[in-house]
């Protein structure tokens, strides 16, 4: 018997669902895995990485980019990534200014949302997030002991405001809101729907909070903003619209997805110098520094225009290899057995809604049957705070090439007509 005497956030960890599912990969090796939001690894952009690392090499002087960097990340990084932000933006010359000084850059998106988490939430606690939402962030609620709850939608997926605001309201005369922390939603071609929320939408949210007295800290994760095929999503982020200007924001996004996954760096900024300074603090106790190496490949990458010559070769690739998957359950005849998806605009998923009687959850027939078959899916049943429905599933085009993917809807069409 163990006679450690772990914390309670050690007892209340468990192994991430992403980690079951890769395991399942490895058990079995012919498995096509429509599944992990890996991104693609033949444009991958190593000579652009190449020649990023030749340029630091042949720069006079000491390697500094080899030494420990700074906390808040590397200088010129982050005035390079704001420039960028701020071009699709339309803020004051003060909130430009804030956005500037307030610039950070993270380990990955991810370590900059649980910065936040960790400093906003204790455990009871209360998340609002979207409807359904990134499985990864509830994943992370959960071990914080925090509870997420879903903001209602209609049944086009919209932001429902009377619902919402029905919602806080019931928080409110139950004593809860001051256990309300922040609010959470991926605003571009999101995962898992790939929808995007438009500026109404997003004035929805923030109308609601305001009508029952809620201004708590709103989080935008932007990670899939750039990613889209053809042309970018039009609304404006928070950090913009009046309507949430009485909020204190944190922007997120990444180069993950858009530039190379393996740098994992992500990036945000804050209108509150209060919130960023004390999750600087935590990042501090982290890692005190995101690896400067690789903001200084970032840094020359992006000096050199190398980040819009990937996303040119990026956003037609993925827009081929959605229509193969798409193409492949519809061809399939998946729309005929009941099946319902919408078909994204950007980013690296397909959400898929089956008749509401058929289980596709993680312990499913229908998931285990998928196995079988070769083919391994995300149960939509994990991107969900509260209130799970059974038959929604997340499938990723990221990493597999056309041919494996056409083969993946194919496999996957065969075994929803056995559940038919
Ligand atoms: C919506 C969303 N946010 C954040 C992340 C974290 O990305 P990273 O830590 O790689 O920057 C992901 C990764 O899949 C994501 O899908």
């Amino acid at each position: 018997m163990s006679s450690i005497s772990y914390s309670a956030l050690g007892r209340r960890a468990r192994p991430p669902i992403i980690a079951r599912l890769m395991s399942l990969m490895l058990e079995n090796p012919k498995l096509l895995s429509i599944a992990a939001g890996f991104t693609d690894t033949r444009t991958l952009p190593e000579p652009a990485v190449q020649a990023a690392i030749s340029a630091l090499a042949q720069r006079p002087g000491e390697p500094e980019y080899l030494q420990y960097g700074t906390n808040q990340g590397r200088h010129k990084l982050r005035t390079l990534l704001a420039d960028r932000l701020l071009a699709l933006e339309t803020p004051s010359d003060e909130e430009a200014d804030e956005v500037r000084k307030n610039f950070f850059i993270t380990n990955g998106s991810q370590q900059a949302l649980y910065l936040a988490m960790q400093v906003l939430c204790e455990p009871g606690d209360i998340v609002l997030v979207d409807r359904p939402s990134y499985f990864v962030f509830l994943e992370m609620l959960s071990g914080l002991g925090v509870q997420a709850r879903s903001m209602p939608v209609d049944a086009d997926g919209c932001i429902d405001g009377p619902a919402l605001r029905a919602l806080v309201a019931g928080m409110r005369e139950r004593g809860e809101l001051s256990k309300l922390k922040a609010v959470y939603f991926v605003s571009y071609f999101s995962n898992p729907s790939a929808r995007s929320l438009d500026e109404v939408e997003k004035d929805t949210i923030a109308d609601a909070l305001i009508s029952e007295g809620a201004i708590v800290p709103v989080v935008e994760d932007a990670a899939y903003r750039e990613l889209y095929y053809t042309r970018p999503h039009p609304a404006r982020s928070v950090l913009s619209l009046s309507s949430w200007s009485a909020f204190p924001k944190l922007y997120l996004s990444t180069l993950t997805k858009t530039f190379a996954s393996g740098l994992k760096v992500g990036y945000g900024t804050s209108s509150d110098a209060g919130l960023l300074a004390r999750m600087l603090h935590v990042k501090g106790h982290h890692d005190f520094g995101t690896a400067n190496y690789n903001q200084a490949i970032l840094e020359e990458v992006l000096s050199q225009g190398g980040l819009d010559a990937q996303l040119a070769v990026l956003r037609p690739a993925y827009q081929r290899k959605m229509r193969a998957l798409h193409d492949a359950l519809t061809e399939g005849g998946l729309p005929s057995l009941g099946w319902s998806w919408a078909v994204p605009d950007g980013g690296l998923y397909l959400w898929l809604k089956a008749p509401a009687i058929l289980d596709t959850g993680i312990d499913s027939a229908f998931c285990h049957a998928c196995v079988e078959a070769g083919v391994l899916y995300v149960p939509g049943e994990l991107c969900f705070g509260d209130d799970v429905p059974k038959n929604y599933i997340r499938l990723s085009f990221g990493v597999l090439a056309e041919p494996e993917l056409a083969e993946a809807g194919r496999r996957f069409v065969g075994v929803a007509k056995r559940f038919a």
